[in-house]
């Protein structure tokens, strides 16, 4: 016996990739209703083998669903995902609108999959922003053996991050900047993002960071240790897919390289590739499609007295979002939602 799941956001870049992992993961899904705005009624989406008609999320009646992967960004989720939850169906949600939530769980299931059964106070559990997921997977291994004290990131983050609308931006500019017959000014981002790279992703807050960069260091502190200081620089890149970070770690205790290998080789979720060679490590490009959170360039920072670097990549629209969702509705199913 399996479950009755919704995906909310059907025909967008999360929750295509989150219909693909449900049924790459076989997931037991007894029923499956795929939703978008009614813009898309009748929308045609894959779901393994089948196609499914998208329907109108206004128009839908939650009740008797049990699960809800939502992915329709914050305005809609304010609207419909307390609706979901109201009846009964438990909603996982990748907006930012819940994260910060003391009565939401905010869950990476390699970190504190224990913090699931905290959804019982709303019925919602929230998934994390994409770069603060990847990092977070590589951060505790490390932060179990030797205590973060503190983070210095830089990241750089695709497109697809910001929706179709960014990759269509990326796609569209590129050409043109090759065809100079059809311009195409910026609209998704500031600044021309095509051949080039934007020190910007959300708006500006008070302090000078980016409501991106204070996403990272508020989910990193609820997800894995408040105590941990995290300080982050977050850059758009031409990429379509695959978020890279290059993280700076410092530790209450000496960790040397080869044991923080070892550590990351053993974690769950991580796939280590660290050849000091040409082509060694691992690059957005090849971290498309797949499961894993890949860590490259290990290396003691001799800078400081407890320090490592590392690079981190991984698919932003599957660790990032839809991976986690789904992992997410695994740990529900084993912990609370239990069937059959
Ligand atoms: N992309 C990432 O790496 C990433 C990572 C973490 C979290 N997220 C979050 O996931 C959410 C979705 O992101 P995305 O990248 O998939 O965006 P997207 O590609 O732009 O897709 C948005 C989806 O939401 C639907 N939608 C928007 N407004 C709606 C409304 N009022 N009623 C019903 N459906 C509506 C769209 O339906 P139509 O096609 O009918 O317009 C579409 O299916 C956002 O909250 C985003 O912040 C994304």
């Amino acid at each position: 016996m399996g479950y009755k799941v919704v995906v909310v956001g059907a025909t967008g870049n999360v929750g295509r990739e989150m219909l693909n992992i449900l049924a790459e993961r076989e997931f037991p899904v007894d029923e499956l209703a795929a939703l978008a705005s009614r813009r898309s009624l009748g929308t045609e989406v894959s779901f393994g083998d089948k196609t499914l008609k998208t329907k109108d999320l206004a128009a839908f009646d939650f009740t008797g669903w049990d699960i809800a992967l939502f992915a329709v960004g914050s305005e809609a989720t304010k609207e419909y995902a307390p609706k979901a939850a109201r009846t009964g169906c438990v909603v996982i949600d990748n907006s930012s609108l819940y994260r910060y939530d003391p009565d939401v769980p905010l869950v990476v299931p390699e970190v504190n999959a224990d913090a699931v059964m905290g959804y019982t106070k709303k019925n919602i559990i929230a998934n994390p922003n994409c770069s603060t997921a990847q990092m977070v997977v590589a951060l505790k291994p490390l932060h179990d053996r030797a205590t973060i004290k503190r983070v210095v990131v830089s990241t750089y983050q695709s497109v697809s991050g910001s929706g179709k609308e960014g990759m269509d931006e990326l796609w569209d500019q590129t050409k043109s900047i090759y065809n100079p017959v059809t311009e195409v000014p910026p609209k998704k981002y500031p600044k021309q993002i095509a051949f080039n790279v934007i020190p910007h992703i959300d708006v500006f807050l008070d302090d000078g960071s980016t409501k991106e960069e204070w996403k990272m260091v508020a989910e990193t502190k609820k997800i894995v240790d408040p105590k941990i200081k995290v300080t982050a620089t977050c850059v758009r890149v031409p990429v379509f897919v695959g978020h890279a970070e290059s993280i700076n770690i410092e530790f209450e205790e000496f960790l040397d390289e080869d044991e923080a290998r070892d550590i990351l080789r053993e974690a769950p979720g991580i796939m280590v590739v660290d050849k000091r060679e040409d082509g060694g490590y691992i690059t957005p490009v090849e971290c498309v499609g797949d499961f894993a959170t890949f860590i490259s360039r290990i290396r003691q920072d001799s800078t400081i007295d407890n320090g490592l670097n590392l690079w981190c990549v991984s698919d932003n629209l599957r660790k990032g979002a839809a991976l986690n969702a789904v992992q997410i509705a695994e740990v529900l199913g084993q912990k609370a939602l239990k069937k059959g």
